[in-house]
């Protein structure tokens, strides 16, 4: 009896052992990921990663954006396995040749840094680390948070055009957004944060046009939209549907200006505008236009469970050798 109860007490005492070094431990993560995992291997991967982007947003910092938006489309289609990357042949279409690319660039900044880690460290520094890092850099250079966030996923070894039918789309109202987030584990509060990434960049007006003429039988705009700002958004379109326009008036800075752009009725997109309009949204938009260190804690967070999305382990992957090519 003593000995079995001694058993039991040894097991629950190892098991919080284990968690309590996981607690401590930053660079435990249960899916083979760790913060230190190329501390041997490539003990400078992070620094040569940051200074590549550094260096590419000091010449154009309109590629923050591009970054930060390519790590989304990677971890949302197929896991953030760098599946975006990879150029298409003559029998693959791959995700990046599908429309909902629009104007996703930035990709020569990571095959500038993969370039360099391989002369650091031949095969060893995956294409899916690089986007998540640079996609932290970019957020930081702006003015955002830093956060550091844990290495180690796989390269994946498909890419079809075909899984970008899995992103959400500009017209998407607050419930399509939370249950398209929330099968990927992500909370209300996830979504509202995330959506805060439109801090940086521009849309084209093909991305918000449904707003703007006919929008149905009573109105002629959205409703939801200032109607000074519908002419600015209508302007815009008069010059065309790859027109750009920024999501709100730093389209440079990661700040909260964003979410007070949606308390103006000043959102671009119909997804952007939606979190004010539906009440159990609009409470964390007031929130984070109030107070821009609770956006910047809780983009963080969501950033951290977004970089994990379906991360591909051991031989589920592997390390490309080029950025656009599978191995
Ligand atoms: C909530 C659902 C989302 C929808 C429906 C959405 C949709 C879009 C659309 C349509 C554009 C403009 C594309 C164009 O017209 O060129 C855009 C741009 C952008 N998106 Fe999202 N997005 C969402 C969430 C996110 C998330 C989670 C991130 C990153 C964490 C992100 C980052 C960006 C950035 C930074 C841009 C600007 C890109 C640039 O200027 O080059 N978006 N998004
Ligand atoms: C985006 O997709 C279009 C086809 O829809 C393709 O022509 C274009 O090259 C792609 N853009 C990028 C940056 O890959
Ligand atoms: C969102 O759109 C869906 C599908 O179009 C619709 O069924 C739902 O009622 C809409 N929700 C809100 C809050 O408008
Ligand atoms: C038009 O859109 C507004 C705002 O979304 C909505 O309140 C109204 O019911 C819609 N009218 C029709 C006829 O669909």
């Amino acid at each position: 009896m003593s000995v079995r109860m001694g058993i039991v007490n040894l097991v629950s005492v190892l098991v919080l052992m284990i968690e309590v070094m996981a607690s401590y431990d930053p660079g435990f993560q249960a899916n083979g990921l760790s913060m230190n995992y190329y501390l041997m291997s490539c003990p400078f991967a992070d620094n040569i990663v940051k200074d590549t982007v550094n260096e590419a947003l000091q010449s154009d910092p309109s590629l923050a954006a591009a970054l930060l938006r390519m790590h989304f489309h990677d971890c949302f289609i197929e896991g953030c396995d760098a599946s975006i990357l990879i150029d298409s042949t003559k029998d693959n279409t791959a995700e990046k040749d599908s429309p909902a690319n629009l104007s996703l660039r930035g990709y020569e900044i990571i095959d500038d840094a993969k370039q360099q880690l391989e002369t650091q460290c031949p095969g060893v520094v995956s294409c899916a680390d690089i986007v998540a890092l640079a996609a932290r850099d970019a957020v930081f250079w702006g003015g955002g948070p830093y956060y550091d966030i844990p290495k180690g996923r796989k390269d994946g070894r498909r890419s079809k055009i075909e899984d970008t039918i899995n992103l959400p789309a500009p017209t998407f109202n607050s419930s399509e957004l939370i249950r398209t987030f929330g099968q990927r584990g992500f909370s209300v509060q996830d979504v509202v944060a995330l959506s805060g990434a439109h801090t940086l960049g521009v849309a084209r007006c093909s991305s918000f046009k449904n707003r703007l003429r006919n929008f149905n039988s009573t109105h002629d705009v959205d409703p939801e939209l200032d109607p000074n700002f519908a002419k600015t958004l209508s302007k815009t379109c008069s010059a065309g549907d790859t027109a750009e326009q920024p999501f709100d008036a730093t389209r440079n800075t990661f700040d909260n200006a964003y979410y007070n752009a949606l308390l103006q009725k000043a959102g671009v997109l119909t997804s952007d505008q939606t979190l004010y309009t539906t009440p159990k949204t609009r409470s964390i938009v007031n929130g984070y236009a109030m107070n821009q260190a609770m956006f910047f804690l809780d983009f963080q967070q969501a950033m951290l469970k977004m970089s994990l999305l379906d991360v591909k382990e051991g031989s589920k992957g592997e390390v490309r050798d080029n950025c656009r090519k599978i191995n």
